[in-house]
């Protein structure tokens, strides 16, 4: 039997029946049965924007798979290198086409001298390095006009690849400028976590060794915020790209909604809130003034995710780990006791509020010295892969533009009145 539901037009008293097909109503089919009614969904809150084949999530159930695989089997075995091959391509590669993966990734790290001599140090001083990446990401299209041919496939392979490489390279030019530091080359016999380590951190040594456990943990960090199906950020991407404006374009949109503190702004927040809770004795008037509606926990609560985000569970063990080389961040126990009463609060638990990824990454970024600025960048450079896995799969399926409609709410139609006759 195939599903449908049916329903009664009382205007008309038309019954009409719809089908539902994997779970949803295609607007194609209600528009045929009920035209001129529309869905208002601010905020998309039930509506499915896309097919999509990337990831799989279950809010309820707290799960999350990339092409499948589980996210806790990537986050444990697998590189970041090779999870962007595995949401790029849908599968994992094979290790000859991972060394020639890993080796286009690594030579395309380096950007166009004006991009930072004309470009980025044009900024102003002490300019938010995510402003700086925002634009600097628009700015690379026109160093690469050619990206605007949205059918040549071999153009297309090779943004996709210059936009993966150059995000680290980016993101460590613009932390570097707004502290007055010099420009660090990429060095391309590091690996892609290790590499952007030394473009942040290098000073005056010849070479600079990442502590293989940090960089460990950063690449593990790459690996889970490397995608989460339609989250605002790759919305965002998929408007743009509808639209089939260049790579370079939509990245740069979707990395300017990934800037809020709703989203990728969040742990960023995250710290700041710790900082104001300032001691353990402070955390239950804390969580009080929240239940009275004074602001957020942030690092709480999900869209998605009506369960402990599966993400959290792996950054909490990483952030164990990192912890142990570089000395415990001071705010751990702050956050670790506002979890606890936050979890057994009946405020919370009622609206099934949990940690989500941003509640302790951010301890682990100020721990290995990241600025708070840093945060959403340090987001926006996995986050890249995710989003051009995403464009990839919209262009393969050859989407319409995105444009929904509105609900009126104005003024009736009414004369304009001349400036000195009004009011
Ligand atoms: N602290 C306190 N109350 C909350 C929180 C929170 N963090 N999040 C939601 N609520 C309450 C909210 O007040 C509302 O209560 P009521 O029903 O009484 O009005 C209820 O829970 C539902 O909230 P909502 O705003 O309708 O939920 P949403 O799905 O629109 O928002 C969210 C999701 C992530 C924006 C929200 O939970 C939030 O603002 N969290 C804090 C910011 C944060 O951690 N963001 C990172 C999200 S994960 C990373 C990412 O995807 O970027």
């Amino acid at each position: 039997m195939p599903e449908s539901i049916t329903i009664t037009d009382n205007r008309t008293g038309q019954t009409l029946e719809i089908p539902i097909d994997n779970g949803g109503i295609s607007a194609t089919a209600w528009s045929k049965l009920l035209p001129g009614v529309w869905f208002y969904d601010p905020g998309f809150m039930f509506t499915a924007s896309c097919e999509s084949s990337i990831s799989y999530l279950d809010g309820e159930a707290g799960i999350l798979r990339y092409r499948g695989y589980p996210i806790e089997q990537l986050a444990e075995r697998s590189t970041y290198l090779e999870v962007a091959y595995l949401l790029l391509f849908g599968e994992l590669p094979t290790a000859d086409q991972y060394d020639a993966w890993q080796h286009d990734v690594t030579h395309h790290t380096f950007i166009h001298e004006n991009v930072r001599k004309r470009f980025l140090e044009g900024f102003h001083y002490d300019a938010h390095p995510m402003g700086m990446l925002v634009s600097a990401v628009a700015a690379l299209s026109t160093f690469y006009p050619e990206a605007k041919d949205i059918t040549d496939a071999a153009s297309w392979n090779k943004q996709v690849l210059r936009l993966i490489a150059k995000m680290p390279t980016l993101a460590a030019a613009a932390h570097r400028f707004s502290v007055g530091m010099p420009f660090v080359y990429p060095d391309n016999s590091l690996d892609f976590a290790a590499n952007f380590l030394s473009m942040m951190w290098k000073t005056a040594e010849p070479r600079f060794e990442a502590d293989p456990v940090l960089a460990r943990a950063l690449d593990v960090l790459f690996i889970l915020h490397a995608d989460h199906e339609q989250n605002c950020s790759t919305t965002a991407l998929r408007v743009v790209g509808s639209s089939h404006a260049d790579p370079y374009s939509a990245v740069s949109a979707a990395a300017a909604a990934l800037y809020g503190p709703r989203h990728g702004g969040a742990n960023e927040a995250v710290i700041r809130m710790l900082v104001e809770v300032g001691s353990l004795e402070n955390v239950p008037a804390f969580v009080e003034s929240v239940k009275e509606g004074n602001g957020r926990l942030q690092g709480f609560g999900h869209r998605v995710y009506k369960s402990y985000d599966p993400r959290a569970k792996i950054i909490k063990e990483t952030a164990d780990r990192v912890f142990e080389v570089v000395g415990k961040n001071p705010l751990l126990d702050i956050a670790l006791a506002l979890e606890e009463i936050a979890l057994s609060d009946e405020y919370f638990t009622s609206r099934r509020l949990y940690p989500n990824v941003d509640f302790y990454s951010g301890l682990i970024y100020q721990a290995m010295g990241f600025p708070l600025e840093m945060f959403p960048v340090l987001f926006a450079i996995p986050r890249t892969v995710g989003w051009l896995a995403h464009w990839q799969e919209l262009l393969a399926q050859d989407v319409k533009i995105s444009r929904p409609r509105q609900l009126y709410i104005g003024a009736d139609q009414r004369d304009y009145v001349t400036i000195g006759q009004r009011g």
